[in-house]
């Protein structure tokens, strides 16, 4: 029989809140990571990983950053075929809520320490790029070096080039000195934060001419290429071959997040085959629920001394990850939408279930649900929902046709126990 496995191995078997950087743990996938190894290997393809929240976009990138860095695990386990290990110098950025527009993106870029700013203090002439655009950079150098830059009497004149120039010529500079075979990456995660994107299309397309060695890979949340550079400039050429538009991962894919989880306890604890079924079919293409439940359910039945896990077991976690809001921020959504009525309540899970498989909702399908299950007048309540009172989370896109913004919130409608009793 295996061993017992550590408190820590059983929280660490499950990672909700974490991407996967450890290719051994990465489910599936296969079509697009060979997608961007291909896109990775065409000279001048910038990359981009659209797709929905909790699909797996951040965790995509990580994996190309391993292998951008020519460590091919993941490209050996799903039998892609590697015959060079790429050689690029990879930075890995996360926009998060601030960064406003592409110049500050840049800037950040320059200045964050794991970003540029190292790699440009030991190359003299990168540095000296900086040091002539702003005092700011200056500063950042003078605490990294641990003394005062000795051109802090220069600082206060006006900065002689503008922040596009002053990258450029930085990675220009660090990629003369044929620090990484491949050149320079980098990859941008939730760049659908930024809120002002205008001008960076233009920006990569002018950069693409003068430092041919420089690529993005840009990932954030969209439907298509267009919405997330949300710009005019045409971007066909820019990432042609490179979009990378992530769909909800397959059940087979989510069970074997599941069959891993279980090998790196050393399958000292087991999903049945009902559980398996009932956390793949709730998880609706997300890993990430499957992630959650999967962790939570663990803990439980770890702190009770069983070895395996049935459905009911997995309806137990259910109502804890409600009651407990284990996440915050899809359980404040839910009780923003649902508020105090239980028919409301209703409506939002009837519309989640009538959802078809192209994410489309029609009234028809889903006030029958409702009207069913005891709601009067369900229009009134859709006719709510779509307002920013109760979150806005569904939109209407057409005469009798409505659409939720975000599928990870649908399965969490899906999933979730009824906040208010049902009557009847
Ligand atoms: N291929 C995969 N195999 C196993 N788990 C994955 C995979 N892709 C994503 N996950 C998990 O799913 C959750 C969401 O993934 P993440 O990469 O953060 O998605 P996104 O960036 O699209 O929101 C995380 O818990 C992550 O560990
Ligand atoms: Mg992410």
């Amino acid at each position: 029989m295996s061993k017992q496995p550590s408190i820590r191995e059983i929280e660490n078997a499950f990672l909700p809140a974490k991407e996967i950087t450890d290719a051994s743990r990465f489910a599936g996938r296969k079509e697009y990571v060979e997608s961007a190894f291909y896109a990775l290997l065409t000279e001048g393809t910038n990359i981009a990983i659209i797709g929905n929240r909790g699909i797996g976009k951040s965790s995509l990138a990580m994996q190309l950053q391993e292998i951008s860095g020519g460590k091919n695990d993941l490209l050996r386990k799903l039998k892609i075929n590697d015959n060079e290990n790429l050689d690029f110098l990879t930075f890995y950025y996360a926009c998060g809520g601030s960064v406003t527009c592409h110049h500050e993106l840049l800037e950040k870029l320059l200045t964050s320490k794991n970003c540029l700013l190292d790699w440009s203090y030991d190359i003299p002439k990168a540095r000296n790029f900086i040091e002539k655009y702003t005092p700011k950079f200056s500063v950042g150098f003078a605490s990294l070096g641990g003394e005062k830059s000795t051109k802090t009497t220069t600082q206060t004149s006006q900065p002689e080039h503008d922040i596009e120039t002053v990258f450029t010529n930085v990675v220009s500079s660090i990629c003369e000195e044929k620090l990484a075979q491949n050149g320079i990456m980098f990859i941008i995660d939730e760049f659908d934060q930024i809120k002002d994107k205008t001008g960076f299309a233009s920006f990569l397309k002018a950069l693409a001419t003068n430092v041919p060695n420089v690529r993005f890979c840009i990932v954030g949340v969209a439907h298509d290429i267009n919405e997330l550079i949300a710009d005019h400039a045409s971007t066909d050429r820019l990432f042609a071959g490179g979009i990378i538009n992530l769909p909800p991962m397959s059940n087979t894919e989510l069970e074997e997040i599941i069959r891993d989880a279980e090998k790196s306890i050393g399958n000292f604890i087991k999903f049945d085959q009902n559980a398996t079924n009932k956390v793949v079919n709730l998880s609706q293409g997300h890993p990430y629920i499957v992630h959650l439940l999967g962790k939570y359910s663990l803990r439980t039945i770890y702190k009770n001394s069983r070895k395996s896990i049935c459905d009911i077991d997995i309806d137990n976690t259910l109502k804890s990850i409600a009651n407990e809001k284990t996440d915050l921020v899809l359980e404040d959504r839910y009780k923003k939408a649902v508020g105090s009525s239980a028919q409301r309540e209703i409506v939002l899970k009837s519309l989640a279930q009538t959802q078809t498989y192209n994410l489309e909702i029609h009234t028809k399908d889903a006030y029958k649900k409702a009207i069913d299950l005891g709601v009067d007048n369900p229009s009134q309540f859709v006719g709510s929902l779509v307002t920013e009172d109760f979150g806005a989370e569904i939109v209407k896109i057409r005469d009798r046709y409505y659409r939720f913004k975000d599928s990870l919130f649908v399965a969490y409608v899906n999933a979730r126990p009824h906040l208010h009793e049902l009557k009847g």
